[in-house]
């Protein structure tokens, strides 16, 4: 089969014929219709989270895939072939894109039947961050206004939706070229983050939800209310500075979680989508989300 593989930390990964893996004992083999690539896949084949996630060379890109149960491994009950799945591998393991993935039972869902299956693989990871970050950590209700960062991006994108579902106001930064795309996700104010400064427009929120980290997460303790609640994605917050401020500061770390995978999977999400490549073209998708600017997700199709 082909796949897409970090060949040595700071090398772009490159597409390669391989063989087809093989379900262990608790896993089953997804033929793979979609992966969705993530910046999480770029930090990896940097070696900048190596401390976390140390891969073996050579090593199948990417952790977010939708497809078919095409086998099952030893000791596997609750899931047959043909059935839909989306999953998220460990990111040490990685394997995602690729024509096939083994992937343990705890890492899968059900895909949801209203979404084309390939583009489904889009919420494993963006979509549940988000979700942790909105729903679990936040807690966000009906009345409450919140602040996304990067709304027209992976995570900003479903966190738009999911506040909007809640019920709250949303307010997102994003470049000109977003502006469209978080109003249609549900933002009410749109701020063009690289012509003005989010905090004198934006009034008071309640929560933030940063994906972007460093000085945007500085200036957003500038926008909450006391006892506001930042949520951090990118960078560890400043906890001192947080406190000064009269305002609290979490950092999320996103673990894949089946029951959570179920949720976003029923949760009726739009999947916005920058691009959507043949596997032999990955290489070159997986250079363009490096480059920070994705609009959606960048979706690779085998
Ligand atoms: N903590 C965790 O467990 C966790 C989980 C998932 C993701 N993350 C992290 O969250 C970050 C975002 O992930 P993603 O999947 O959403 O990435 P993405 O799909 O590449 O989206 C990032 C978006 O941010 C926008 N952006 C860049 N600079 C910005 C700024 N200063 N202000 C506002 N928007 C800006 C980008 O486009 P434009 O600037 O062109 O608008 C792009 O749309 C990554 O660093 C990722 O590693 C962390």
């Amino acid at each position: 089969m082909k796949a897409l593989r970090h060949t040595a930390y700071g090398e772009h990964p490159v597409v390669e014929e391989i063989p087809e893996p093989a379900p262990g004992p608790g896993e089953v083999l997804v033929r793979v219709a979609g992966a969705a690539l993530n910046p999480l896949d770029v930090k990896i084949g940097a070696g900048h989270v190596r401390d976390h996630f140390p891969i073996i060379f050579p090593s199948v890109v990417g952790t977010d895939l939708a497809g078919t149960v095409a086998r099952i491994g030893p000791g596997v009950t609750g899931w047959n072939p043909g059935d839909q799945v989306i999953a998220r591998t460990d990111p040490i393991s990685g394997g995602a894109v690729a024509e096939y993935a083994a992937v343990p039972v705890p890492n899968l869902a059900a895909a949801p039947a209203a979404v084309p299956l390939h583009l489904a693989a889009a919420l494993a990871t963006a979509a549940a961050t988000a979700w942790q970050a909105v729903v679990e950590v936040a807690e966000l209700r009906a009345g409450q206004t919140v602040l996304v960062h990067g709304g027209a991006g992976g995570v900003g994108g479903f966190a738009v939706q999911l506040a909007r579902q809640a019920g709250a106001r949303v307010i997102t930064t994003v470049s000109p070229a977003g502006a469209g795309i978080a109003t249609k996700l549900g933002a009410s104010q749109v701020i063009d983050y690289t012509t003005a400064d989010f905090r004198a427009e934006a009034g008071h929120a309640d929560v933030v939800i940063d994906p972007i980290g460093g000085d945007t997460e500085a200036a957003s303790l500038d926008v909450l209310r006391p006892g506001g609640l930042l949520v951090s994605l990118n960078t560890p917050p400043d906890l001192g500075r947080a406190a000064d401020r009269g305002v609290r500061a979490e950092f999320v770390f996103h673990r894949t979680d089946a029951g959570r995978l179920a949720k976003v999977a029923a949760a009726g999400l739009e999947i916005v989508t920058d691009r959507t490549v043949p596997l032999a073209r990955a290489a070159e998708a997986f250079r363009h989300l490096a480059g920070g600017h994705a609009k959606g997700k960048v979706i690779v199709r085998p």
